[in-house]
């Protein structure tokens, strides 16, 4: 990574035990341009690769990493003070104040809990993301990322492909008064 090594401590219960998950890798290598401050969300966190980096990237923001497997959140959080970063809270999703909104979401989602989980766990996220703010994915081509791209669309968070690499897509999405708002904001600059 351009922020340099991670040393990370895995355990059989967690995703991804013993090595870095390839689509973290090109989520990670893919999507570098991170909010300077303010709240960003690693949904998911498990051992904390994304919520590590994303501390590394933006040492003035505060990176809440969240899981719900409770031995994620010790892993990430044990991680996050081995590697010397200080701005990850790790904890579980209930423990997030519900006033945060997000100056950015990122997630590899945890595809394998199924289409209805995991939308649910979308919704819960996506309406949180603060004006103009932008929740980025990685997902696998063959596990449903075109799908993925249209019901978020559906659901009101306009989702474009940033990238690709190794059979992965990087999703962005926003919310659909974000992206009205950047239209608006293009049609008075012009005029
Ligand atoms: C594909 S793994 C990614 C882990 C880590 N971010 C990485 O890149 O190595 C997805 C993670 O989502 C977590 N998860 C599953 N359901 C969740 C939910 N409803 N809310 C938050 N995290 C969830 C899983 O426990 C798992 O750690």
């Amino acid at each position: 990574m351009p922020e340099g090594t991670m040393q990370l401590t895995t355990d059989r219960g967690v995703f991804s035990h013993g090595a870095l998950d390839l689509g973290t890798k090109v989520l990670l290598l893919k999507a570098t341009s991170t909010p300077a401050s303010g709240n960003l969300l690693d949904l998911g966190c498990g051992a904390g690769p994304i919520a590590i980096t994303l501390a590394r990237r933006s040492p003035a923001a505060t990176v809440w990493a969240v899981d719900v497997n409770n031995r994620a959140v010790q892993l990430c959080r044990d991680n996050a003070r081995a590697n010397g970063v200080t701005n990850v809270q790790s904890c579980t999703p209930d423990e997030v104040d519900d006033s945060i909104r997000f100056d950015g979401i990122w997630s590899n989602p945890p595809v394998h809990i199924g289409k209805p989980a995991m939308h649910a766990m979308l919704l819960r996220w996506l309406p949180r993301l603060a004006d103009g703010a932008a929740c980025t994915m990685v997902v696998q081509k063959h596990l449903g990322s075109d799908s993925l791209q249209s019901w978020l669309t559906d659901q009101g968070y306009p989702t474009e492909r940033i990238g690709s690499a190794k059979g992965y897509r990087i999703l962005r999405s926003v919310r659909a008064e974000s992206a009205a708002d950047l239209d608006l904001d293009l049609d008075l600059d012009l005029d």
